[in-house]
């Protein structure tokens, strides 16, 4: 068997070809092998969302997938979401509203919050926050944070009630 598989992503908009070793996360490809270090490993485990990107404009935590499984796949991270020098609007709103305190949860954070305000499932602030609890703050951002998510949401239309 080859120890290594070629895996082909677009990431930020970059098509990248690698050859990982099969058992390579997406995590750790993005971290270590084009140091992309904005996205955090918190627990490598799924229970912190430290590791939160988007593939195919979906939100997902990156130490969970292995790289081979997303051939093809276009993946953002926070290094991806401004264009040009302008914020994203999500970031923007972080920023304005001072939603964090150390920023280790931030990158995906804001990824997180980028993919809920795609999926349009959050019609309440209570769906807002649930559909968020999958970000762990460990310096208990949160009120900070879903003002933050809230007004993204009111500036692209989709204001929870
Ligand atoms: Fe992926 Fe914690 S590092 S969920
Ligand atoms: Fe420190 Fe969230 S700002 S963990």
């Amino acid at each position: 068997l080859p120890s290594t598989h070629s895996v082909t992503l677009k990431i930020n908009g970059a098509e990248k070809r690698l050859e990982l070793a099969p058992w390579t996360t997406l995590l750790d490809l993005l971290r270590e092998h084009l140091g992309l270090t904005g996205t955090k490993k918190g627990c490598d485990h799924g229970q912190c969302g430290a590791c939160t990107v988007l593939v195919n404009g979906k939100r997902i935590n990156a130490c969970l997938t292995l790289a081979v499984m997303q051939e093809g796949a276009e993946v953002t991270t926070v290094e991806g979401l401004a264009s040009g020098e302008a914020l994203h609007p999500v970031q923007a709103a972080f920023i304005e509203h001072d939603a964090f305190q150390c920023g280790y949860c931030t990158p995906g954070q804001i990824c997180s919050a980028v993919g809920l305000i795609n999926e349009g499932k959050a019609k309440t602030v209570d769906e807002l926050r649930e559909l968020m609890s999958g970000n762990i703050c460990r310096c208990g951002a949160y009120p900070n944070i879903l003002a933050a998510i809230e007004q993204a949401m009111r500036e692209s239309g989709r204001s929870p009630k």
